[in-house]
């Protein structure tokens, strides 16, 4: 059984014409328990509007999403979020930053205190956990988002662009990081990203979404075993038919925004 299945997912906004835009159109796909899913897509296409309904943060038109075969509403609860802007709370430390969900989930003290100190310590974020977030590198506030929705034992983690802030050094350390941290946890994690090395280098699995709307346009299996080599002969081949992709639907989207002149007879 899969973990999370998403099914003839639509969703449509309202636009400022009275009308409305359609940003997913009939997105399925399956992912299974422990994959890491890739989803690169065009900037606009949608892919921040998916995890939200992934999430039960939105609703969407059509179609549903199940986790482990059981249809989930809206609202559910049971997918963490890793936003793409940062995202602690300023006024608590490191520890309570991390214990919030289990607080809202009414876990006694005691029980919050071995938890936390278990993902501070998968995470490596020992001897920080006094810290405030503007005490921390923006490297250690995304490894202690990660611990905030790993410790409620989440089925999924999503991730929204997670990295795309970072200088290029810390995006890498990092996505040794949630890889290392993946394989201790066992966690399922769908990551949106647009940048193509990255979902290469940590995908099982990459989805490829089109413009707007969004409709899966091409899947690949990574096939490259771990740990890989970023310049890899592999990874540059896998890299070069993504981008391929992706620049034939830029191509598409500049046709369609460029209207031409009517043609002057001579
Ligand atoms: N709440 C909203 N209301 C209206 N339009 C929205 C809303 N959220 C996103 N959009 C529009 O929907 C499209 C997809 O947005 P989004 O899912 O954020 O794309 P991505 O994450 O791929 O950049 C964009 O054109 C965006 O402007
Ligand atoms: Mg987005």
């Amino acid at each position: 059984m899969f973990k999370l299945s998403v099914r003839n997912l639509t969703k449509a906004y309202p636009n400022d014409d009275s009308g409305e835009t359609q940003v997913l159109d009939h997105i399925s796909f399956e992912v299974s328990k422990g994959e890491f899913l890739g989803i690169v897509g065009p900037s606009g296409c949608g892919k921040t509007t998916l995890l939200k309904i992934i999430a039960g943060l939105l609703e969407p038109d059509e179609g549903q999403i199940l986790i482990d075969g059981q249809e989930v509403e809206a609202g559910h609860n049971r997918v963490g979020y890793i936003f793409q802007q940062e995202s602690l709370f300023p006024w608590r430390t490191v520890r309570q930053n991390i214990e919030f969900g289990l607080e809202v989930k009414g876990v006694p003290e005691k029980e919050r205190r071995e938890k936390s100190e278990e993902i501070i310590k998968i995470v490596g974020m020992e001897g920080l956990e006094k810290n405030y977030p503007h005490e921390i590198s923006g490297g250690q506030a995304r490894k202690t988002e990660m611990a905030r929705s790993l410790v409620v034992s989440p089925d999924i983690l999503v991730a929204d662009e997670a990295f795309s802030n970072l200088d290029a050094q810390t995006r890498n350390y990092l996505q040794e990081e949630f890889l290392r941290i993946q394989d201790l946890t066992g966690s399922t994690i769908a990551f949106v990203s647009h940048n193509v090395d990255e979902a290469v280098f940590m995908s099982d699995r990459i989805l490829v979404l089109s413009n707007l709307p969004a409709r899966i346009i091409a899947e690949y299996k990574v096939e490259i075993p771990r740990p890989r080599i970023r310049t890899s002969q592999e990874c540059l081949s896998y890299r070069s038919k993504i981008l391929d992709i992706l620049s034939i639907e830029q191509q598409k989207a500049m046709k369609r925004s460029f209207k031409p002149k009517q043609s002057v007879s001579t």
